[in-house]
């Protein structure tokens, strides 16, 4: 089927310029490359463009803590981070920086549009300030006692302990955590835009179909957008004061824009880049009568930006806005958090160093689906799924066969495929539609599930035909010859359909058979009665001992690994008390009989709890300790008489007992074996 030349701009997340790319970031970037190649397999007129992002006080002190510039600093990391991607074989057209003329230029110039249509408010507000730095302090920078719950040592933000959300001017002795003193309140000019002008329009926006037949986001991302609408689109503060790293507010000197608001721009501005050295037409793909379309890959922990101020600016600002956002979830390691003591905090580059890059991109292909849901990269499921699926169904096909055409055929291949191979041979072409459009919805698991299902078909061909019987009888080698060329052109096959996953295997198979650079259409071709290399090594299976040196690498990077278990802060024995006081407290055997993350909280599940007369909701700060599934099932220990307290996301009717310092270190109790729901803890 032939279809029209689409006109494609593709983005993904930008990436901070003040640390290194890890397994986590890759699990965006992959997924889009493997998108934006087949697009080009297919023919269409595909750009991919990203780069980093550059402002903010984060990078702003990294480079004072380096001692170097803020532009020395970011022109190191976007070295690294390009290197970084190149291994990984992520082909950008245009990697840029939003530290750039391109972006300057258009930031201030959305900016001044959307203040001439009064979106933009300026009003003073209070704010935290460190007297000592001289410098307004964000929440992040400010630490204190939780309002709530007391516990010391909070964000400005929200408590980790209790989960309440606040303002830092309401946390209990705040101390700047830039220079250790108290900060003081100070008035300050800020610039808001004024997102609730935009509600109507982006409600609006959210239920229509695009070009494409569909709406902007996949429905999971839709309901998150109903809750932010229900709870009201507040104004965005989108100024920063002095001293900050980023773009000047026009006619509002000292005033800066704040990092999110110039970061998305940083999409137009490499693309602008871009335009410039290759002569295309800026406007045709941004202007609002664009015929092209405009694709975002974001994480979930950025879609309010990507999904409401994003377009919100673009749309006031005269520009056309996505057709389609695709959200994807986060990166889990066996099971956990990635973890520094664990060594499971990977670094792209060690990563390269021990292991193929493909490989990863295989495994992801063979999670990934269109969903918004967490992917766990299983460390022995990576290398089992590697080493029987790609290497011992895919990569087998081609040895068992090639051979054979190099010693008896002088690497000729047959004029034409017997009448079974023929059938199998038809029966791969005919896939590739379904195969298609698996990876135009982003459902690359399926398509990978499908594609191995084809190899197995083919293996099981070679099998029941052993070519190495074959081989031994003089009156069958025209047979052999038909028969290896049929498995040679399965193995075409299915190198076209893994082509956008595996772009430098497929680029070796092109080599060993001899051929242009395949395309997708090229599987309604055939390759019959030419001359093929001598077959080399395509891939070799991961020995578990690469994954093992991989991960004490990174393990034995980590600092923080040793001063855990040595340096352990046992607590003082808190004050007497009777036990009447204790008694007070009610403690109760509890099952936990569901664990669910909670959408927009770092550190909270939501536990229902079973404990005997009824179920109760309860709100832990255990996210980081523990998945959902390990817990469910499982007895424990709660206080059930604590009063009931309103948070965010919900009402907490109680406390699960847990131990430990905190973060990934935190162990909840457990009963031994006979305790029931319900059971008094006496
Ligand atoms: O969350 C992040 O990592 C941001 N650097 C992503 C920015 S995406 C775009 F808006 F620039
Ligand atoms: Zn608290």
């Amino acid at each position: 089927m032939t279809q029209a030349v689409r006109k494609i701009l593709v983005t993904s997340g930008l990436l901070y310029a003040n640390g290194p790319i890890h397994l986590g970031h890759l699990v965006e970037t992959i997924q889009t490359d493997i998108w934006v190649r087949f697009q080009r397999l297919r023919g269409h007129n595909c750009y991919y463009v990203c780069g980093d992002d550059t402002h903010g006080t984060p990078v702003m002190l990294r480079a004072v803590q380096e001692g170097v510039s803020p532009e020395a600093l970011i022109q190191r990391v976007q070295a690294e981070h390009q290197a970084d991607f190149h291994s990984f074989h992520i082909q950008f057209d245009n990697y840029h920086s939003t530290h750039s003329e391109e972006n300057r230029e258009l930031t201030q110039d959305i900016y001044r549009r959307l203040k001439a249509a009064g979106l933009i408010e300026v009003r003073t507000i209070e704010q935290y300030f460190d007297p000592q730095k001289e410098m307004f302090l964000s929440d992040r920078f400010i630490r204190g006692e939780c309002p709530r719950c007391h516990a010391a040592d909070q964000y400005g933000d929200a408590c980790e302990v209790c989960g309440a959300t606040y303002d830092p001017t309401d946390l209990i002795n705040p101390v700047s955590t830039l220079s250790g003193d108290t900060p003081i309140l100070k008035e300050s000019e800020h610039h808001f835009f004024r997102l609730g002008e935009a509600e109507d329009y982006l409600r609006k926006r959210m239920q229509q179909k695009t070009r494409l037949g569909d709406t902007v986001l996949q429905s999971d991302s839709i309901n998150k957008l109903e809750e932010w609408f229900e709870a009201g689109l507040r104004d965005w503060d989108i100024s920063r004061d002095a001293p900050y790293f980023g773009f000047e507010i026009p006619d509002a000197p000292g005033k800066y824009l704040y990092v999110w608001f110039d970061a998305p721009i940083g999409y137009m501005a490499s693309f602008k880049n871009l335009c410039e050295r290759k002569g295309l037409d800026f406007n045709a793909f941004w202007k609002p009568d664009s015929d092209a379309e405009l694709h975002h890959f974001i994480g979930k922990d950025i879609l309010y930006f990507h999904a409401l101020f994003w377009p919100a600016v673009l749309h006031f600002a005269d520009y056309r806005t996505p057709d389609r956002l695709h959200v994807h979830g986060f990166l889990t390691v066996d099971g956990q958090k990635m973890s520094k003591s664990r060594g499971t905090y990977i670094t792209a580059s060690s990563f390269a160093e021990h292991l193929s890059p493909e490989y990863l991109r295989y495994y992801y292909a063979a999670k990934l689906n269109d969903r918004t849901e967490d992917i766990d990269l299983n460390l022995d499921d990576f290398i089992a799924r590697v080493n029987s699926n790609l290497i011992g169904k895919y990569i087998n096909i081609a040895s068992r066969s090639a051979g054979f055409i190099s010693k008896k055929f002088e690497g000729r291949l047959a004029k034409e495929f017997d009448a079974e191979g023929q059938t199998l041979v038809t029966t791969l072409q005919q896939a590739a539609d379904d195969i298609a459009e698996l990876y135009e919805t982003r459902r690359y698991s399926e398509a990978v599930r499908k594609i191995m299902a084809l190899a197995d078909q083919a293996n099981e061909y070679i099998n029941a035909t052993k070519p190495w019987e074959l081989a031994k009888d003089p009156q069958q080698t025209y047979r052999l010859q038909q028969l290896c060329t049929s498995n040679i052109n399965l193995f075409r096959l299915l190198t076209i359909y893994l082509k956008p996953i595996l772009p430098q295997l497929a680029q070796r198979v092109e080599t060993f058979l001899n051929i242009e650079p395949l395309e997708w259409s090229h599987s309604q071709q055939v390759l019959t009665g030419c001359q093929i290399n001598p077959y080399e090594h395509l891939a070799t299976r991961i020995d578990p001992k690469q994954v093992k040196a991989m991960t004490d690498a990174n393990a034995a990077n980590t600092p923080t690994q040793q001063a855990t278990t040595q340096d352990k802060n046992i607590d003082p024995v808190a004050d007497t008390i009777g036990i009447d006081d204790f008694s007070k407290i009610d403690l109760r055997i509890a099952r936990i009989i569901k664990a669910e993350h909670v959408e927009g909280a770092d550190k909270l599940l939501q536990l229902t709890l079973d404990i005997g007369n009824g179920t109760r909701n309860v709100f832990a700060g255990i996210k980081q300790a523990y998945r959902p599934e390990q817990l469910e099932g499982k007895l424990t220990v709660m206080v059930a008489n604590l009063a009931p307290r309103k948070m965010r996301f919900g009402v907490s009717e109680g406390m699960v007992l847990a131990a430990g310092p905190g973060g990934e270190e935190l162990w909840i109790l457990a009963p031994d074996e006979g305790a029931q729901p319900g059971m008094r803890v006496k």
